[in-house]
């Protein structure tokens, strides 16, 4: 036999014995979900010397190069990325969640919306508040996930591209519906009602036991119950919520409880600031020293609402059971960064006091009371 008639029998009783080609890697764009990721910057995009964990600057690198860090997202997602903002979350003001939450809705709760799920990036710090603000917005049952890092990308081993690629999955699932808003970092999903930073450094920073509902393996999600929200969450409408103003949110101030309370804060803070509500994290279960309470009902008289909420990562702010409609109102489970939200929706909203402590007491006031 030629030589050549020899090879070309090896090559072909190769091909037959080999395994189908080692597969070249799978291009399903027809059949994956499209996903849009709409950045804010954060330490997600972070930027530092390879050794910083602190002291790095966040919101600096483009939301596509943040993307580039991930392999083979194409098979997971049709990413679409809108770079809204590049900043750090402490810099972010209620016209950026009115933005946004117009975004989003526009992306995912409209007739014409291709879009399975959105994701939001930002700074760690405040994902609390955005996420909170998008689950009482956000009503068309599918996936709204904020994600961040706790690391930028240039440290040593970033956190970022593991979270987005976790949160990207799970916009597009099918299981990720109907839950309302998300938080995800370090392959933990946590429900955005409930969800509380608990450490300022470390990359498990969002370990609230109260609002983990699922996680992550190998980066694709699973749920611990079936599809369920918050007992204490009320919805707003988009747009009845901006119908006054369709590019900020009432203002509320916040103040911090403490031994020595300075009760001229609250009359600053409508006085100086013209806040239109307040949110005092009073100490323990949100307690007020007496000797504030006329200060408080003063203020409350005039038509401004003064909510309490509790200190301690766990546990209510409970009503009190004489409360009146001329007494500040009590959080329950809605934690002081999240209680800021749900006010500003409320008086955008054009809730009367009653109606504001109904939204904050409610719940926990039938199930204490029976009222
Ligand atoms: C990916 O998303 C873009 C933007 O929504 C869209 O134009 C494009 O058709 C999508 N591609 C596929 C394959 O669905
Ligand atoms: C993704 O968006 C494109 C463009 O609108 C649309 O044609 C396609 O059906 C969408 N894909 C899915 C899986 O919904
Ligand atoms: C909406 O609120 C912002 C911030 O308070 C203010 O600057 C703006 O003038 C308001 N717009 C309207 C239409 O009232
Ligand atoms: C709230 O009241 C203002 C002023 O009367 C009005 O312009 C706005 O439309 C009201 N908003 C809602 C949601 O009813």
């Amino acid at each position: 036999m030629r030589l050549e008639a020899i090879t070309a029998l090896t090559t072909a009783a190769l091909a037959a014995a080999a395994p189908a080609a080692a597969p070249v890697k799978a291009r399903q764009e027809d059949k994956v979900p499209n996903v849009t990721v709409i950045a804010t910057g954060g330490t997600i995009a972070g930027s530092g010397s390879t050794f910083d964990t602190t002291g790095y600057t966040a919101g600096v690198r483009p939301i596509k190069d943040v993307l580039g860090d991930i392999p083979d997202l194409d098979t997971r997602a049709n990413v679409t990325s809108i770079q809204y903002s590049n900043i750090a979350s402490e810099a972010m003001v209620s016209s950026d969640i009115v933005d946004i939450a117009k975004m989003v809705n526009n992306l995912l709760c409209t007739p014409e919306s291709d879009q399975a799920g959105v994701v939001i990036t930002q700074g760690t710090d405040t994902t609390e508040e955005t996420a909170f603000a998008l689950d009482a917005l956000i009503n068309c049952d599918k996936p709204v996930v904020v994600t961040a890092s706790m690391r930028p990308g240039t440290a040593v081993s970033p956190d970022g591209p593991g979270n987005l690629l976790d949160a990207v999955t799970l916009a597009g699932s099918e299981v990720g519906k109907g839950r309302g808003a998300m938080v995800v970092l370090n392959d933990r999903i946590q429900s955005a009602f409930y969800t509380s930073k608990m450490n300022a450094n470390n990359v498990d920073a969002f370990v609230e036991k109260n609002a983990e509902i699922g996680g992550f393996l190998n980066y694709k999600p699973y749920f611990y119950y079936t599809p369920s929200q918050s007992t204490f969450k009320k919805t707003f409408n988009l747009d009845e919520t901006l119908k006054q103003n369709d590019t900020a949110l009432p203002k509320v101030d916040m103040i911090y409880g403490s031994q020595d309370f300075d009760q001229n804060l609250i009359i600053a803070a409508v006085a100086a600031s013209d806040a239109k509500g307040i949110v005092i994290q009073g100490v323990g279960e949100g307690s007020i020293p007496s000797f504030a309470e006329d200060t408080i009902n003063s203020v409350v008289a005039q038509g401004i609402p003064v909510v309490v909420a509790a200190k301690p990562v766990y546990g209510a702010s409970a009503p009190k059971e004489d409360a009146s409609s001329k007494s500040y109102i009590k959080s329950g489970f809605v934690k002081a960064a999240q209680a800021k939200v749900y006010l500003e929706l409320a008086l955008a909203n054009n809730y009367s006091m009653d109606q504001i402590r109904d939204l904050f007491e409610g719940d926990l006031r039938s199930a204490m009371f029976g009222q």
